[in-house]
């Protein structure tokens, strides 16, 4: 099995990747990470009864307590610097065949899905057993773009994180943050402390810290982006919109999420179209977004304003919708006040939304998306 250097010098000299002197400097104690999982017991078998007076001796039966896990990594940095791409590389390295990679927003819904059904079932303690249920599967848990921006996710994630650990799951993550950044100026912030100290406690934190975004340098294609949003953008939406659909008649796209309807006014298959109030101006969360996401493979959306502290709420979902899409690999057709770097420029929130900006100029490449 190649280490993770191995794999990065191979697609260094294929000429896939540019040789990036911090990213290099991250690949020995993503190496380590390997090496620890490969040399980690695997979760322990059932012992095979034995009937000799040794084993009597030492006392066989009860079950050996789970070797600690070997020690995670909290690789952080700024947008485009590589963070996804190497943790793919951790994945690819990795020999365990548990593993597994998810994005930490998904993964969190996953989990309080499962909290709410251990709750209604009257478990005391509801974190345990679901983290157990995942650390049954797991030795390695990838979680891509952590952050924590909701209350329920922060009270939670300290206690799901040391279950984890206890059960021998080792953990990497990246994050646009040094730790004791997450979830800044939150609700009850000092509840969530002891999460950032088992952070430092249990996984190397390293910080990424390239010279270059790798995203600025990939090459614009055809026009995905108008902006502003006056009658030569809505001409060209329109006009690309008819491109896409053909002369077939646009219906509502309904989506049920858990129990809940989201309405897109239009679709054709699977392009849709809706404008920014439709997604952002409704009380809709991660979980929504996840399902149009999955349900669609363009989306137009037109309408973007300007966005500040003013309309927060609809700019935390605008983020949201963006990382749904930007994992599904849907193709964003959309029409704006102003360019994405320039949409959100100041104010709580505005840190958040250089990561989404970035991903915005990703997608408008001409090679985005899954269709
Ligand atoms: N060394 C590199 N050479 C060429 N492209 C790279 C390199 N590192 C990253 N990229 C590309 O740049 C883009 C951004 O990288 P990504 O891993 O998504 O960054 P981050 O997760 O830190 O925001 C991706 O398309 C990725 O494949
Ligand atoms: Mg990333």
């Amino acid at each position: 099995m190649a280490t993770v250097s191995e794999l990065y010098q191979a697609r260094v000299t294929s000429g896939q990747l540019e040789a990036d002197p911090a990213q290099r400097g991250v690949l020995p104690a993503m190496d380590r990470v390997v090496r620890d999982l490969a040399m980690a017991a695997p979760a322990a078998p059932a012992q095979p009864a034995k009937s000799g007076w040794l084993s009597r001796l030492i006392g066989g039966g009860g079950a050996a307590p789970a070797a600690p896990a070997p020690k995670g990594l909290y690789l952080w940095g700024g947008v485009g610097r590589g963070k996804s791409m190497l943790m793919d590389l951790i994945m690819d390295a990795a020999a365990t065949p548990q593993k597994r990679r998810v994005h930490f927003h998904e993964f969190m819904q996953e989990i309080q899905a499962g909290l709410n059904a251990a709750r209604q079932r009257g478990d005391a303690d509801a974190v345990r057993p679901v983290a157990q249920g995942v650390a049954r599967q797991t030795r390695l848990l990838c979680f891509d773009e952590m952050q924590i921006t909701d209350i329920a996710d922060a009270m939670i994630v300290g206690r799901l994180f040391q279950v984890l650990l206890e059960e021998g799951v080792t953990i990497v993550t990246t994050s646009n943050r040094v730790p004791e950044d997450l979830y800044k100026n939150g609700l009850n912030r000092q509840l969530f402390l002891p999460f950032i100290q088992l952070i430092r406690d249990r996984m190397d934190v390293v910080e990424l810290a390239s010279a270059t975004d790798h995203r600025q340098d990939r090459t614009e294609g055809g026009q995905v982006w108008f902006s502003p949003v006056d009658s030569i953008a809505q001409g060209q939406m329109g006009k690309l919109w008819r491109e896409e659909t053909g002369p077939a008649p646009a219906t509502p796209l309904v989506l049920e999420v858990k129990g809940r309807k989201v309405e897109l006014p239009q679709h054709v298959g699977r392009v849709a179209r809706a404008s920014f109030w439709d997604l952002c101006g409704k009380p809709l969360g991660p979980a929504d977004y996840l399902a149009v996401a999955e349900a669609v493979d363009v989306l137009f959306l037109d309408n973007i304003p300007r966005l500040s502290q003013s309309n927060f709420n609809e700019a935390k979902r605008f983020v949201t919708l963006i990382d749904a899409l930007y994992e599904a690999k849907v193709r964003l057709i959309a029409s704006g006040a102003d360019d994405p770097e320039r949409l959100y420029a100041e104010g709580e929130g505005a840190f958040e939304f250089e990561r989404t900006a970035s991903r915005l100029r990703e997608m408008r490449d001409a090679d985005w998306g899954k269709s």
